[in-house]
């Protein structure tokens, strides 16, 4: 078998969609690669490469139809039975005693192919007896496997690791397929995400008690690791778990993962003595050439001013840098980045103490009295948590994601009234604005994205009030 490509041109593919998906392809994999492009080809009804190539490049092709040939979508439902052990012994239970308030759990399947682990977990949820206050999520970057996923209807194969009795319970079969309980697939929401390139945390992605992301990064180019392990860890809530394949790369490293070595491999928590982890979402990763190999060291880049080094910093996590940039710099903007940047490193304990010397210097820094309000409300200190963002809002009340915020706090704290009304005027604002645009003070959310999850709040609080009502 060849282990290189036949034409530059599919070289220059891959490295697009490398670029644009983070997709790795190591030296055996090429002809299979090579292959799914030229079946690509032909759906397009293109017979030269080069010009497949020109027509991607400049977007007359979109990348979906190749990345739903290159991708592995290989996966059944309780694939690694020991992960559902876990989720069902351990996850649930320390989620459900973390929480105050019965607000609800959310679950994320980060890459999952045709829905079958995302529907796994709904199946666990539902034997829990925690679906009505359970939100599940299923995203992949496969266009093609997320209509699958939507349809929910499986092959034997999809069924392999499942018991019978499950089976039975939770499918009806017909014409040799089997459909999905609509009270399971109901559980599920499924949305296109690219986790090497989109933005997030950003709604619906985030504050997630459980992210499963499993034999997913194993295909990855593994320079965009670092920043996507950084960003599940800022989806992650505070002391959430992160579980990922045997084959997937280690992610303790990358960021300040609490890692656990488990009968079922290594998991991941965000412990909450380190707190929150802020991130700076400024697009796509950097482009990610096909093969790694040693290059040239990249032309030296002329002086920034500093402000803007040490948001660049910040974006590529080094934290001791930011610090050390913006100790010379005055102004609440600065601050901001030097105290967020203090709680990656250091946890938010240390950071809200750092922060109540730069708040006696910008006392009237509605965004510092807004970081004040998030920083307070991981360390469970959801009282004052509600001051300080009610400051911030006082300074200036268009900020919708300090709406949104205290609508979340509101509501752990059981002032649902007070929380719905937080939550309808951070949707009036968001609404005000194009839904693309990122929202300030918020990290990478977009004004439509807001717009969703205060739909998704309100509809929790409804739920939760009426549930409360009838017992
Ligand atoms: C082998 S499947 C894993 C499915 C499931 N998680 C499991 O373990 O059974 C890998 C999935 O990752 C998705 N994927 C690959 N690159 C991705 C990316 N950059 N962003 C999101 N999903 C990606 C693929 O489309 C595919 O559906």
């Amino acid at each position: 078998m060849t282990e290189g490509w036949t034409q530059s041109a599919f070289e220059a593919l891959a490295r697009v969609l490398g670029a644009r998906a983070g997709l790795v392809f190591a030296p055996i994999r090429r002809a299979d690669a090579e292959a799914g492009i030229r079946r690509a080809m032909a759906r397009a009804r293109i017979t030269d490469v080069d010009h497949y190539l020109a027509l991607v490049e400049t977007g007359a092709i979109t990348l979906d139809d190749l990345i739903d040939e290159l991708t592995v979508r290989e996966t059944y439902f309780f694939r690694d039975p020991a992960h559902f052990d876990l989720i069902r012994r351990e996850v649930i239970p320390d989620v459900l005693r973390r929480r105050l308030g019965g607000a609800g759990l959310r679950l994320w399947s980060a890459g999952c192919a045709s829905g079958e682990e995302a529907y796994s977990l709904a199946i666990v949820i539902e034997n829990a007896g925690l679906a009505a206050r359970t939100s599940i999520l299923g995203t992949d970057i496969s266009r093609a496997a997320l209509i699958r996923a939507r349809a929910a209807t499986y092959g034997k194969w999809s069924l392999r690791g499942v018991d019978a009795e499950v089976v039975q319970r939770y499918f009806h079969h017909a014409q040799g397929r089997h459909r999905l309980d609509e009270r399971i697939v109901e559980r599920v929401a499924f949305e296109f995400l690219n986790l090497a390139c989109d933005s997030y945390p950003s709604p619906p992605v985030w504050g997630m008690d459980l992210i499963i992301c499993r034999n997913v990064l194993m295909y990855l180019d593994p320079r965009v690791i670092p920043c996507i392990a950084r960003r599940l860890h800022a989806t992650l809530a505070p002391d959430g778990w992160l579980l990922t394949g045997p084959s997937d790369p280690p992610l303790g490293d990358e960021a300040p993962f609490e890692t656990i070595v488990g009968a079922s491999g290594l998991h991941y928590r965000r412990a909450v003595a380190r707190g929150r982890v802020f991130v700076e979402l400024r697009g796509p990763l950097p482009s990610s050439p096909v093969t790694i190999e040693p290059g040239p060291s990249p032309a030296p880049t002329p002086p920034a001013e500093p402000l803007a080094e040490a948001r660049a910093a910040f974006a590529d996590g080094e934290w001791d840098r930011v610090a050390r940039l913006t100790s010379n710099i005055a102004g609440a903007e600065a601050a901001r980045l030097r105290i967020r940047a203090l709680a990656n490193s250091a946890g938010s304990e240390v950071a809200e103490r750092a922060l109540a010397h730069e708040l006696e210097l910008h006392p009237l820094s509605a965004e510092l009295h807004f970081l004040h309000a998030i920083l307070l409300q991981d360390l469970g200190r959801d009282g004052e948590a509600v001051h300080a963002v009610k400051r911030a809002l006082y300074l200036d009340a268009s900020l919708a994601i300090a709406h949104f915020v205290l609508g979340s706090i509101l509501g752990r704290l059981g002032e649902v009234e007070a929380a719905r009304r937080a939550y309808r005027n951070a949707r009036v604002l968001a609404d005000r604005r194009p839904p693309r645009e990122a929202l300030a003070l918020g990290e990478g959310e977009r004004a439509g994205e807001l717009v969703l999850a205060v739909a998704a709040e309100l509809a929790r609080l409804g739920t939760h009030t009426q549930t409360e009502a009838s017992a």
